[in-house]
């Protein structure tokens, strides 16, 4: 394998993620009102907290389905058949609202584990903030398109591409937390 085709993997894993990224920073900026828990605590502690609402979930699956429709549009042109990885339409619009209700879940998933831990909304879990919507959507399309996973991150030198989304991700989310943090978006900087 030569340095380009290592490059294209390594973009092509960042590509076929977008859908999963675009959720988690869209629930910033939708995000508000209503918990996803109503309130509820369970043993003593919230189930999810105030930090995951229904107008964040709702705008950022939207956000982050819309993103890979405009993905899919872009690569129809180039690419009639496999839309740049993403497979055939309509399956590829299902694996990109996959990846986006992933992601939301894996947040989810991940909040209700820090308020297990006694952890208040926005607190500090290394490890668990930064790979917990990477974790919901690689696992939902495993779980929802496992032919598709597997072509795309797993077999062969495609495994390059799920290990650059691993490595690059918690720059990735600690960059643009920062970003949304100085632009007063966020309360805390990760
Ligand atoms: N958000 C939301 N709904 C979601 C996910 C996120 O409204 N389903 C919004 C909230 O305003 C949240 C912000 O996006 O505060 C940042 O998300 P995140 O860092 O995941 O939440 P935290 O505030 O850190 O809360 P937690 O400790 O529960 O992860
Ligand atoms: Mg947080």
């Amino acid at each position: 394998m030569d340095v380009l085709e290592f490059l294209l993997l390594v973009l092509l894993g960042f590509w076929l993620m977008l859908p999963a990224y675009v959720p988690n920073s869209a629930a910033v900026l939708f995000g508000g009102g209503l918990p996803i828990d109503m309130g509820k605590s369970w043993r003593g502690k919230r189930i999810l907290g105030d930090g995951k609402t229904w107008r964040g979930l709702i705008g950022g699956v939207a956000a982050g389905t819309g993103i890979g429709i405009v993905q899919l549009y872009i690569a129809y042109p180039f690419d009639k058949i496999d839309f740049f990885g993403f497979g055939k339409v309509p399956e590829a619009m299902a694996i990109v609202f996959v990846l986006a209700i992933g992601s939301l879940l894996g947040d989810m998933v991940g909040a209700f584990i820090k308020r297990r831990l006694g952890l208040e909304r926005g607190a500090k879990a290394p490890v668990l903030d930064q790979y917990n919507f990477i974790a919901g959507a690689f696992i939902l399309t495993l779980i929802c398109f496992p032919d598709w996973f597997m072509r795309s991150f797993v077999n062969g030198e495609h495994i390059i591409s799920l290990l650059a989304v691993l490595i690059i991700t918690p720059l990735l989310h600690r960059g643009v937390n920062i970003i949304g943090y100085k632009r007063g978006l966020k309360k805390v900087p990760w």
